[in-house]
């Protein structure tokens, strides 16, 4: 039966514990309102580790003052029942003020990466995320964590972390969870009213158009870019962020697709702001 844990210091002990009896551990960092997309991450992480530790945690560094922090959606009981049903033997859930006790003052930022693509309209964005996961990873000491590849600009920043900040953990990335009619899962498809559902749908669509033309052998950034907003375009009630070609090594716009190339789209469907990508 899974265990839920609120307090860090009981967390932290639990996972010493846990290595000192020689057992591998796995973390999840979720926001909760789990769907099909987090449950693969969990059944993947009990699968590979001896214990798994998720963590819920909606958190407030990682939104701005205009974004949906109250309204996120949340469902405690369902997510605890989910996550024991998907193997895990922790459900770690700590508070804003244990996390962010009154005078914290310490931020994780990969320069650079943190201001591209998702983070021009969400500028504190990747700072919050990567300032979290670090916690969490110090918290949970695990030997892996498993993220989805649905968020990519958010795996290539904490990959990226690990990396220079030599942090002793190995970050694994798992596949999108899509719905039947291709859109990518998401806690906040829950907020898309039937119009806006329907026309999600052009997302994903957009970037087969793209993955098509360039499995036909285009090479141009700007022809796969070109057919993903033609497909877009068929809906007015989208309105794109951004869509764009870029290094998966630097995040830097490129004229080529290929091997290492990642096409990431944000769309807005009303106030709701969807992504997803597509990597060759
Ligand atoms: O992807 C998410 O749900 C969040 O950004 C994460 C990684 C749990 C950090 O709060």
């Amino acid at each position: 039966m899974i265990q839920r844990i609120s307090a860090i210091e009981e967390m932290k002990a639990v996972a010493a514990g846990l290595r000192r009896d020689g057992k591998s551990i796995g973390l999840v960092p979720t926001m909760g309102y789990f769907h099909e997309g987090h449950t693969s991450l969990m059944l993947r992480s009990a699968a590979d580790n001896d214990d798994t530790i998720v963590t819920l945690f909606v958190n407030p560094t990682q939104f701005s003052p205009c974004e949906d922090l109250e309204k996120y959606p949340r469902n405690l009981e369902r997510d605890t029942k989910l996550a024991d049903e998907a193997g895990a033997s922790f459900l770690f859930t700590p508070d804003n003020a244990s996390m962010y006790p009154a005078g914290y003052k310490t931020y994780v930022t990969v320069e650079g990466w943190s201001s591209r693509l998702c983070g021009i309209s969400r500028p504190i964005h990747f700072r919050g995320v990567t300032t979290v996961c670090a916690k969490l990873f110090n918290i949970c000491a695990p030997d892996r964590a498993y993220f989805g590849m649905k968020d990519a600009q958010q795996l290539l920043i904490i990959k990226k972390m690990v990396r220079d900040l030599n942090m002793n953990l190995e970050i694994v990335a798992m596949p999108t969870v899509r719905e039947s009619d291709g859109l990518a899962m998401s806690s906040r498809n829950v907020y898309l009213n039937p119009e806006q559902r329907k026309a999600a749908t052009l997302i994903s669509a957009g970037l087969t158009e793209a993955k098509k033309l360039v499995e036909a052998g285009e090479t141009r950034a700007e022809k796969a870019l070109e057919a993903a907003r033609a497909k877009l375009a068929e809906s007015p009630l989208i309105k794109i962020d951004y869509l764009e070609a870029v290094s998966e090594d630097t995040l830097e716009p490129t004229q080529d697709v290929g091997p290492g190339t990642l096409i990431a789209v944000a769309a807005y469907l009303g106030a709701t702001r969807l992504i997803d990508n597509l990597s060759f």
